[in-house]
């Protein structure tokens, strides 16, 4: 929270747009630095976190405006609700602690709730639908592509031959059967965590959406403005790292080309060369804070 306030440093009639409002944590300290006259629009495509943001935000008013939508398209949404440009953008990935604890969403390997994992629950595929009718190679490559799970040919193939008996139903009973099923217990991490973040991303199709907000976000920062992302994972760590870089960039060329054909112009300027992590204290409040990482960009003229 610290570091990203210092790195968005909201001002006084300052505007700002939060692509994962959640329970409103950010928004809220985004707004009371932005006071009196700051605004922010806030999204999130889960209706539940809009309903809490708007509990948690009432009381800044009209100064805070919120909108359920996917961040892929923040600046058709910003555009809008006349939020172009922006002084600040702040995506702060993956899930809420609320949808975390939430049984019925089937989020966690704990919960007795069904395997739903849709963040939008007007999503089309639920993580019941790929665990039980998706074909094993495919089952195979979101475990190892979204998971980075080191035994996801032998995870999906022991999926395979169980559900055949019985689909698998409950999200602590899929998480029980890919704990028996590995041979190897990964260091400090739950044996179906990887396999439970593969499918959130697959069910979300959450690394699509955010090579597509990034994007986005350039388009609605203001030039000086500046674009403040915090990750959860490698993946998207990646992602984010890679975007800024090349975004940065004056040319994108191949390398054997003598010269740039690509007419590519940076557009940004990045801030962070190492993410930065949350201190200690906000850790000891929020243990959930240890893997995240913020990496932060400036739109360039
Ligand atoms: C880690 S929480 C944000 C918490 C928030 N910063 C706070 O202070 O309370 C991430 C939020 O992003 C939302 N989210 C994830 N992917 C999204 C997407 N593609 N579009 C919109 N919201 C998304 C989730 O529903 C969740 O509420």
């Amino acid at each position: 929270m610290a570091e990203v306030l210092a790195e968005l440093a909201p001002r006084e009639g300052g505007r700002y747009l939060d692509g994962t409002v959640g329970g409103g944590g950010h928004a809220a300290a985004i707004l009371d630095a932005s006071a009196p006259s700051g605004r922010l629009l806030g999204i999130d495509r889960d209706p539940a976190a809009i309903a809490i943001a708007a509990r948690e935000l009432a009381r800044f008013g009209d100064r805070a405006v919120l909108t359920r939508a996917n961040f892929a398209v923040l600046d058709e949404v910003a555009g809008e609700h006349g939020f172009v440009p922006v002084d600040g953008v702040l995506l702060d990935l993956g899930l809420s602690s609320i949808q975390l604890a939430d049984a019925e969403r089937g989020f966690s390997f704990r919960s007795s709730g069904p395997l739903d994992m849709r963040a939008d629950p007007d999503g089309r595929v639920t993580a019941a639908d790929i665990v039980n009718s998706w074909a094993e190679k495919d089952l195979r490559r979101v475990f190892a592509e979204y998971g980075e799970e080191p035994e996801a040919a032998r995870v999906a193939g022991a999926i395979v031959r169980r559900r055949v008996k019985t689909p698998f139903g409950a999200a602590d009973e899929l998480g029980r059967f890919v704990a028996g099923v590995k041979t190897r217990r990964p260091r400090g991490i739950d044996p179906a965590t990887r396999v439970f973040q593969a499918l959130r991303i697959a069910v979300n199709d959450e690394l699509a959406n955010l090579e597509q907000a990034l994007a986005a976000a350039m388009r609605v920062v203001r030039p000086g403005g500046r674009i403040a992302v915090i990750s959860f994972h490698s993946l998207e760590d990646r992602i984010v790292k890679q975007f800024f870089a090349r975004e940065s960039r004056d040319c994108i060329c191949p390398p054997h080309l003598p010269t740039c054909v690509c007419g590519h112009r940076a557009g940004l300027r990045v801030l962070t060369r190492r993410p930065l992590r949350a201190a200690s204290a906000e850790v000891d409040r929020n243990p959930r804070a240890r893997s995240a990482a913020l990496r932060v960009t400036e739109r360039l003229p």
